[in-house]
């Protein structure tokens, strides 16, 4: 193998960075080129590359964002695209590729090896942590780092108020940032997609006042069926037209920031692990970490993360926010 390829894709997450520099850097080692595709799988029709080397990727580990830019691609989902890609690649030399993104990048991965014979071996990236073969993906950790920040500080004025808080953050389809972060920040209730959300018994719990605290949080993900925090506001206020009641969107904000060190070191592995396994000759698998170890999950499996949180931890929750 002398030449491959590394593009990042999908929404952007805090660790991208220090992964494509694991890349570079691992491929440098065994002498092998890396080109990085600029904006994802749309840069590989616009054959929009860039030689990386070792220089290139210098000081980005603590950085936000992806160097290498990234988009979510019309064009790539038709034949017409996938085969300029494919001219493309060809063309620059490219004998394997590293995809760092979520399922939309490893289900894009996929439908392109139908007519692609270049291996790809993906890197989960993504703050959602919704994809099935990893503990955490890349950037999960700094995400629910910043919300966890933000929700402390809601507290201090919740409380000083009196207030209810509903606080809706990512996740369109998976409420893990809910979850998480609702349980560090102490959250009175949490609303995700993977449960029936009660709003009734909502509404009974903050009919029954204050106990310990004089503030509550109501964490929301964002694909929850109860709607936005505008939503499940609007109905606390109708039934408890008592309460002083605030929404807060952290939206974008928990894409951003400088990458915790838990995202640091866990990019820095999968990166080095990508392209050990392209090396190895695998093809369409995602690394992922679990129980500490490198993991090796097909991208038909990675991508089918469905599975509802441990009923533990929000029978856990329930209790501890008393
Ligand atoms: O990266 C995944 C995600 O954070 C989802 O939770 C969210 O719905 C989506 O990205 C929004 O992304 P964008 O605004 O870039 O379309």
């Amino acid at each position: 193998m002398k030449t491959i390829a590394v593009f990042t894709s999908g929404g952007d997450s805090p660790g991208m960075n220090a992964c494509i520099r694991a890349v570079v850097r691992t491929a440098a080692y065994y002498n092998i080129q890396v080109k990085g595709i600029i904006g994802g799988y749309q840069g590989m029709i616009e054959n929009d590359f860039i030689d990386l080397d070792i220089k290139s990727v210098a000081n980005i580990i603590q950085r936000g964002g992806t160097i290498l830019k990234t988009a979510r691609s019309k064009d790539f989902m038709t034949i017409e695209g996938q085969e300029k890609a494919l001219k493309n690649l060809k063309h620059q030399g490219i004998e394997g590729i590293v995809a760092i993104g979520g399922d939309g990048t490893f289900k894009g991965a996929l439908e392109f090896s139908k007519i692609s014979d270049i291996p790809v071996v993906g890197c989960p990236g993504t703050i959602d942590n919704d994809l099935a073969g990893t503990d955490f993906t890349i950037g999960y950790d700094t995400a629910i780092n910043t919300v966890i920040e933000a929700v402390d500080k809601l507290r201090d004025t919740a409380e000083s108020h009196n207030r209810v808080f509903v606080v809706e953050v990512m996740g369109r389809d998976a409420g893990l940032i809910a979850l998480r972060s609702g349980i560090a920040s102490g959250a009175e209730e949490i609303f995700i997609p993977e449960t029936r959300s009660d709003i009734d018994n909502l509404i009974k719990k903050l009919a029954k006042g204050r106990k310990n605290k004089s503030s509550k949080i109501i964490m929301v993900a964002e694909g929850d069926e109860a709607g936005g925090a505008f939503k499940v506001s609007n109905v606390i206020k109708e039934k408890l037209p008592e309460l002083d009641v605030r929404v807060s969107i952290l939206g974008h904000i928990q894409r951003g920031g400088s990458p915790t060190c838990m995202d640091r070191v866990n990019a820095s592995r999968m990166g080095f692990a990508a392209v050990e396994a392209l090396k190895e000759g695998n093809n369409m698998l995602m690394i992922g970490i679990v129980n500490m170890n490198i993991a090796y999950t097909p991208f038909e499996k990675a991508v089918k993360h469905i599975e509802a949180p441990h009923p533990d931890l929000l029978r856990m929750m329930e209790i501890l926010s008393m």
